[in-house]
């Protein structure tokens, strides 16, 4: 019997990362999760054997404990490793730029040094479509001009440059960063999803808590942009579709023996849906109307953002499948069963 790869999931536990677990799981890989549990409940590993029946290994820790994750990786010598764990709000990231570039960074550089010292040479990386120069009205192609516009945009392109570098110099064997647009929704089984902690400042956890009394009434950022109805239009990406494509990534990569290359690569649907569109459905996936009201533009939002999507089809042979109505259900479902 061949023993199934090993995918050591920094950040595991957290939105993106226990979504991915459950996918790679569920195909057979075996699954290290790494996460310091800053932002997720302990229970979610548990909950990710619920939906999977298999069980991940768990190692608390911090990417930044230089000693601990070098020693995992030299215990468990994965055959990849995926990299989430890091710091994601934009209004912090300017509020304390060097916590941000210390985390998202500091962690990286320590995790890229632990897998080249101990020979581990394959990483997909957690990009954002935040990389890019905004252009109105354009699907953005992986070659469209980057100029993130906040320190969080600005450490996830650096260390896309620093995984590139390693990749050249041959300290990483191959190597893809995945650029999210818009992640949303949540697991069918409603056990796992988002769980913010504070106040939302996303469109979607902040619908949610309002269809769920938690908040009063969702902020329309602005309705008089160049969109069809006048509020701003992003590329919703339901997050099982997400973690589908890191298992493309995955198997691309353990498929070639050495890649040497670093791809960046677009995870969106490449439709683009508004402000009042996502808040009809919504609505209509929780049966009531749930009540917003204008307000003027969030400062540094753009009318349009929407992936071009074919890279990632062509060399990973995946596309995005679930539908906006989906993502409502599904974020609602959580939502709901979410008594933590
Ligand atoms: P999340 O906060 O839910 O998950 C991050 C996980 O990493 C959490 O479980 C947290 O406990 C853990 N963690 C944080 N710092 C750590 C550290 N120093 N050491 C070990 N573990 C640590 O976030 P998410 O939404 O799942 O995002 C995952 C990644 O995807 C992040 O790198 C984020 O920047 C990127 N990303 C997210 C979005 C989005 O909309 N959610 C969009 C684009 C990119
Ligand atoms: C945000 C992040 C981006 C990250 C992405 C991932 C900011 C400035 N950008 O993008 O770095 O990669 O999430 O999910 O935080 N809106 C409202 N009311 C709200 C919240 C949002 O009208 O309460 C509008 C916004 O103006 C925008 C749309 O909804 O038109 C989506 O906003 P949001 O969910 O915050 O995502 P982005 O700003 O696209």
């Amino acid at each position: 019997m061949t023993t199934q790869p090993l995918i050591l999931i920094t950040g595991g536990a957290g939105f993106i990362g226990s979504h991915v677990a459950v996918e790679l799981l569920s195909v057979g890989y075996n699954v290290l999760i790494y996460d310091n549990f800053e932002n997720a409940a302990s229970d979610v590993p548990d909950r990710i054997t619920k939906i999977t029946g298999a069980q991940a290994t768990v190692v608390r820790g911090d990417v930044r404990d230089r000693p601990l994750i070098s020693e995992t990786l030299a215990r468990y010598k994965p055959d990849l490793v995926m990299h989430f764990a890091g710091k994601k709000a934009v209004g912090e990231s300017v509020a304390k730029p060097l916590f941000y570039y210390e985390a998202n960074i500091g962690g990286g550089i320590c995790l890229l040094t632990a897998m080249s010292e101990n020979n581990i040479g394959k990483v997909v990386f957690s990009s954002s479509a935040t990389v890019y120069k905004f252009v109105d009205g354009k699907r953005l192609t992986e070659n469209a001009p980057t100029c993130p516009t906040n320190p969080y945009g600005r450490t996830k392109l650096m260390l896309e440059d620093i995984v590139s570098d390693a990749v050249t110099a041959g300290a990483l064997q191959g190597a893809i960063s995945l650029r999210y647009f818009n992640p949303v929704g949540a697991h069918s089984s409603g056990l796992i999803g988002e769980e913010p902690r504070n106040k939302p400042n996303n469109l979607f956890p902040f619908i949610a808590q309002t269809a769920a009394g938690l908040q009063e009434t969702v902020p329309v950022f602005g309705n008089n942009y160049k969109t069809p109805d006048g509020t701003g239009v992003r590329d919703y990406i339901h997050v099982v579709d997400l973690a589908r494509g890191h298992l493309a990534a995955a198997n691309y990569l353990l498929d070639c023996k050495d890649t040497g290359e670093h791809q960046r690569i677009n995870l969106g649907t490449g439709f683009g849906y508004s402000v009042m569109q996502a808040l009809s459905a919504f609505s209509s996936a929780c049966g009531f109307e749930i009540p917003h009201k204008i307000l003027p533009r969030r400062l540094g939002d753009v009318a349009t953002c929407i992936a071009d999507p074919e890279l990632a089809n062509r060399l990973l042979s995946w596309r995005a499948e679930i539908s906006l109505d989906r993502m409502c259900v599904d974020h609602w479902r959580f939502q709901k069963n979410d008594s933590r």
